[in-house]
This record gives C-alpha cells, sequence and structure tokens, in this order.
C-alpha cells in the first residue's frame, strides 16, 4: 500500500478497463476520486466501486478531446471534492489500418483524444496544483508509444507524443512540488479496447492473443489491475525522486 490518504484524484476514461481499475486502486490507496468520462452508466459504476471502498467520488461526463468540456469537468470535480492532487490522463482510443488506408478522419481522431485530452486536462489542473506546490500526474502511453508494430501509425505516434509531452511538463514542473510521469502497458486483457484490438487483428489475419502472449516473457497478458498498481506508485510519495519518466508494463515485452 502506498498512503495516499485524503488525496483528491482525477482519472480520465475511468468507465471501465485499465481506468476503473486505476479508480479502484487509488481509492483503496485512500484518495477521493473523480471520474471523467463519456460513457455515463459506466462512469456511475465505478464511483459506486470507489465509494464501496470507503471513499468519496463524484462524475463529470464529458470528452477529454473537447477543451470546453474539460475545463468544465474540472470545475465540477473539483467543486465536488476539492483541489486536484492527482490526475491519471488515461482515456484513449485505438484506430488500426495499413497507413496507406489511414484516412485524414482516424488519424485526427485518435490524436484528439490521445494527445489533445491530456494537453487539455494538464491545462486544466496544473495551475490548482502549481498554486499549492503539491501533485503528482501519470499520462497513459502505451509500449507502443516506444516500438511500433504495422497497422498502428497513428495510435503508435500519439503514444510517442504523449512521452515527449510527458517529458516536457515534467521539466517545466520539476522543483514546483509537481511530478509528472508515463506509463507504457503492453498486452493488457479484460478491456474493450483489447476486446476491439483483438477483433482487428483476427480481421487481419493476425496471431490471437494467446499466442501472441506466448511470446511474452513472462507468458501472459497483463491485467488492468497490475497497471493500476504502478500508477498508484508513480503517484505516491515513494516515487519522490522519480519524474518525466516513461514505465514500461509489459511482461518483459519491451525493456528499453
Ligand atoms: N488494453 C491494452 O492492452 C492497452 C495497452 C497499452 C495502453 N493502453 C492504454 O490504456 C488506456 C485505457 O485503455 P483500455 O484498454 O482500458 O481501453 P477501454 O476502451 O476499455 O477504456 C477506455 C475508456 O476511455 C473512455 N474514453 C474514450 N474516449 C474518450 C473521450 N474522448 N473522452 C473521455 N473518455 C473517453 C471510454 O469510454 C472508456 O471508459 C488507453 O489510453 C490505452 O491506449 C491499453
Amino acid at each position: 500500500m502506498y498512503g495516499l490518504d485524503g488525496r483528491i484524484a482525477i482519472v480520465t476514461g475511468a468507465a471501465g478497463g485499465i481506468g476503473r481499475a486505476i479508480a479502484v486502486r487509488l481509492a483503496r490507496e485512500g484518495c477521493d476520486v473523480g471520474i471523467f468520462d463519456l460513457d455515463e452508466a459506466g462512469a456511475h459504476a465505478t464511483a459506486e466501486r470507489v465509494r464501496a471502498e470507503g471513499r468519496r467520488a463524484a462524475v463529470a461526463l464529458g470528452s477529454v478531446a473537447r477543451r470546453a468540456e474539460v475545463m468544465g469537468g474540472t470545475a465540477t470535480l473539483t467543486g465536488a471534492l476539492g483541489p486536484i492532487d492527482v490526475l491519471v490522463n488515461n482515456a484513449g482510443i485505438l484506430r488500426t489500418s495499413p497507413f496507406m488506408e489511414t484516412t485524414e478522419q482516424a488519424w485526427r481522431d485518435v490524436f484528439a483524444v490521445n494527445v489533445d485530452g491530456t494537453f487539455h486536462f494538464c491545462q486544466a489542473v496544473l495551475p490548482g496544483m502549481m498554486k499549492r506546490a503539491r501533485g503528482a500526474i501519470v499520462n497513459m502511453s502505451s509500449w507502443a508509444g516506444k516500438k511500433s508494430v504495422p497497422n498502428h501509425a497513428a495510435y503508435s505516434a500519439s503514444k510517442f507524443a504523449v512521452i515527449g509531452l510527458t517529458q516536457s511538463i515534467a521539466l517545466e514542473t520539476a522543483g514546483r512540488g509537481i511530478r509528472v510521469n508515463a506509463v507504457c502497458p503492453g498486452i493488457i486483457a479484460d478491456t474493450q479496447m483489447r476486446v476491439d484490438a483483438e477483433a482487428a487483428n483476427r480481421a487481419q489475419g493476425l496471431p490471437d492473443l494467446e499466442t501472441r502472449a506466448k511470446t511474452v516473457p513472462l507468458c501472459r497478458a497483463g491485467s488492468p489491475e497490475e497497471v493500476a498498481g504502478v500508477v498508484a506508485f508513480l503517484v505516491s510519495d515513494e516515487a519522490a525522486y522519480m519524474t518525466g519518466q516513461a514505465i514500461n508494463i509489459t511482461g518483459g515485452l519491451w525493456m528499453s
């Protein structure tokens, strides 16, 4: 346990998958949690899980890609819970296609959520964090943000961008009580994105999850809870000397 008692967190994309696991883990560590997502039913289900851990929860609905909704959602969650100590920019989307079949719309959609969303939310919470000289941010990249694979041009480029954004904000906020890191999960099972990715792989005749999991040094896919544990560590004081890092959570699939 990392002892986050009394801290207030926002987790984006927390209506399911990895984001829900992060919200629940942060609550277990003592955080009150604000959930920002497009999916109303999923967001409220996560809020119930947070309350079941004995912590306060609040929901704001909107798209991370729309700046006004991010600013409004941040104000709603701050009003309900208090000043934000922890931000996890988890919301993300995946579109796969051969590069020459990638439409401009798909390219822009992926960047709007994965990159612009992270940009908007960091700008929404950082003024409060800077004023209080206290805060921790974790941005969701991917191992595809360090090494690409075929048919992932937009996704991979967006996740490389998240690492660059993380490093730049970390440098500008270092020494002001704020740390900014990224995580780079590998193959994480039990999420909607994984279900969609596996369907796309099947359609393209690529190896299935079971076959690819065997190529992972730890011989299996990871779980959302295993990503959440690393995020909880990174936002805690145990990681007080870490900023600007991009931490692999890949079962050894990627090592640099
Ligand atoms: N599953 C994996 O194998 C894997 C691996 C590496 C990185 N990731 C990253 O982890 C993050 C979470 O992915 P997941 O696998 O849990 O996916 P998921 O599809 O299960 O969950 C994504 C969540 O984000 C929300 N969301 C999507 N677009 C949004 C928007 N515009 N505004 C607000 N919320 C939005 C969805 O409603 C959903 O609740 C993503 O950033 C993804 O790129 C996932």
